[in-house]
């Protein structure tokens, strides 16, 4: 079923009944006469049968007449080449997203749940749309997998895989999937004006296809108002699972909490803490320490604070100090997936921020990133670089530069230009004389400046953002994913991971090299261009 919409048209509530029964309810703004962009029903599961829509309110029953059934959806010959979509930065196909959710890997899939507004471009409806991919590099969006019902619209939230059956759901080798999210109650729907916020489970036995809602969620009652976002883990050690939870801001420390369960469903309460800075949708899982065999355990929030700890005895119990995983400003409620098949810990995270005018999509989350332990002395540290996946994206290469004295009128990425690309760049601090180097791309400014150690980023319309670097045994380093809609740009090796969303004021793609002073050393620098990835 194809529906118009206009954003800024007033919003009004669509009520779907099949067999009597009400399915689903949306709240869109329906404009049949100036639609901006048409939004897609997915029917198939009620085929065959007759639905009744009824429009709740006046504006909605004048259009109702504009809203017609296809095999495929309206637009669909546009999808994916409207001109700011991002190239390898996954978005949705329609509508706004925001958190990512659910992320699992299981059965040779990689599996991406969101937070959907399947209806509109701004936030609503919240939902889980859903999309798989094989590399972890081009992704399909599969239709949303979690709807809204009267128990709550659904909110943020993990997935597992489980892998002992404790569930006994299984059907043949397929292992089941379980998703924990939270019913929001009062969250925009009228069907749960009333409900309270609480939190639930799903599952699906056909890899991820369909999901069935547990018939006696939920599964942890409400604690307070809008506790929200569970995050499931397996702990080995302790042999069981745990959940981190939002105490929710209702809560008056804004605290989280931890649980554990023995066969997923029945969840203990076994400690409560804040982390200074922290709110919103936890994530909590174990970490090996590069070069040892020692396992930590990384607590973090939506706001990408994190500490290191153990976790002995069913006790978290934080032994650093708070850091950030990520130093841009458009990094929020990232997640780990579950059961990666390397055993490493891959991290995506929602680049909130950056609006697409007028396209048919909002929001856009980040390349997935490998996120490292080091230690050093008593002291842990978070690294996070790309995943090595990247290199599979590459389309073709530009320049080879190696060891070369650059002055201020140098510029040896003078005759690129480009929008989707990866530049990768070394500098020889220690050799380097003049005042600081870096890139000036499409009107984003990254600078290192040599004298006060300082890695800057400043662009037009955004606050200049210095923060502290060190060079690395006299180098500094740049990996710089450019993209459509965002830059991030990681600095000796993940030291600095920094996620921007951002979209330039006139668009000139130009990729130019800053040098200033008399002599700055440049010891490499590569271009690597990425084509879309979602021309199949
Ligand atoms: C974080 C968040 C979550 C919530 C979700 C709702 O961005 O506010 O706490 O579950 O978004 O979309």
């Amino acid at each position: 079923m194809n529906l118009p919409v206009r954003t800024g048209a007033k919003g009004e509530h669509l009520d779907i009944y099949y067999k009597g029964k009400k399915v689903r309810e949306i709240l869109i703004e329906l404009d049949g006469e100036k639609p901006d962009f048409w939004v897609n029903l997915d029917m198939s599961e009620w085929k065959g049968g007759n639905i009744d829509i009824k429009a709740e309110d006046a504006t909605a029953a004048k259009y109702l007449g504009d809203l017609y059934q296809s095999k495929s959806p309206a637009g669909k010959e546009t999808f994916y080449k409207e001109p700011l979509r991002p190239k390898y930065h996954f978005t949705a196909t329609r509508g706004w997203f925001n958190d990512p959710n659910g992320m699992v890997y299981s059965e040779g899939k990689w599996h991406l749940f969101f937070q959907h507004n399947p209806y509109g471009w701004n936030w609503n409806n919240m939902t889980w749309g859903h999309a798989v991919s094989s590399d972890l590099m081009h992704w399909t969006e599969t239709g949303d997998a979690i709807h809204p019902d009267e128990k709550g619209t659904i909110f943020s939230g993990s997935a597992i895989v489980d892998r002992e059956n404790v569930l006994g759901l299984q059907k043949g080798n397929i292992k089941t999937l379980v998703a924990y999210f939270t019913y929001a109650g009062n969250s925009g729907h009228n069907w749960s004006k009333d409900a309270k916020t609480v939190q639930a489970m799903a599952y699906s036995t056909d890899n991820g296809k369909t999901w069935v809602k547990y018939a006696k969620n939920p599964v942890i009652p409400n604690l307070y108002g809008d506790n929200r976002d569970p995050k499931a883990v397996w702990d080995e050690s302790g042999k069981q699972w745990i959940m981190a939870l939002y105490l929710g801001d209702a809560n008056p420390e804004h605290a989280f909490a931890l649980f554990s369960s023995k066969n997923l469903i029945d969840w203990k309460e076994i400690q409560r803490f804040t982390v200074e800075g922290e709110r919103e949708c936890p994530d909590f899982f174990p970490i090996k320490v590069e070069g040892t065999n020692e396992t930590k355990w990384l607590f973090t929030g939506a706001n990408k604070v994190y500490v290191i700890g153990d976790f002995v005895n069913n006790k978290f119990t934080p032994i650093t100090k708070p850091k950030h995983l990520d130093r841009g400003n458009n990094y929020y409620a990232a997640q780990t997936f579950f059961n990666t098949p390397e055993k490493n810990v891959i991290q995506i995270g929602w680049m909130a921020g950056c609006n697409f005018p007028k396209m048919p999509f909002n929001q856009q989350i980040s390349f997935p990133r490998e996120i490292k332990l080091f230690k050093d002395g008593d002291n842990y540290t978070a690294k996070c670089m790309p995943v090595k996946e990247i290199a599979a994206l590459f389309s073709s290469s530009h320049f080879s530069v190696s060891k070369k004295n650059l002055s201020t009128d140098d510029n040896p990425t003078t005759n690129y230009t480009g929008d989707s690309y990866v530049l990768d760049a070394v500098f020889d601090v220690n050799d380097s004389k003049g005042d600081g180097f870096g890139f000036l791309l499409d009107g984003f400014e990254v600078y290192y400046s040599i004298k006060n150690k300082k890695l800057i980023f400043n662009a037009t319309g955004m606050d200049k953002k210095e923060i502290d670097l060190t060079p690395d045994n006299g180098k500094v380093s740049f990996r710089i994913l450019a993209d459509i809609g965002s830059f991030e740009v990681f600095a000796n090796n993940g030291e600095v991971a920094a996620a921007f969303a951002y979209l330039p004021v006139i668009k000139t793609n130009k990729v130019t090299t800053i040098i200033r002073g008399e002599r700055v050393v440049m010891d490499n620098l590569s271009i690597n261009e990425i084509g879309s990835t979602w021309n199949k």
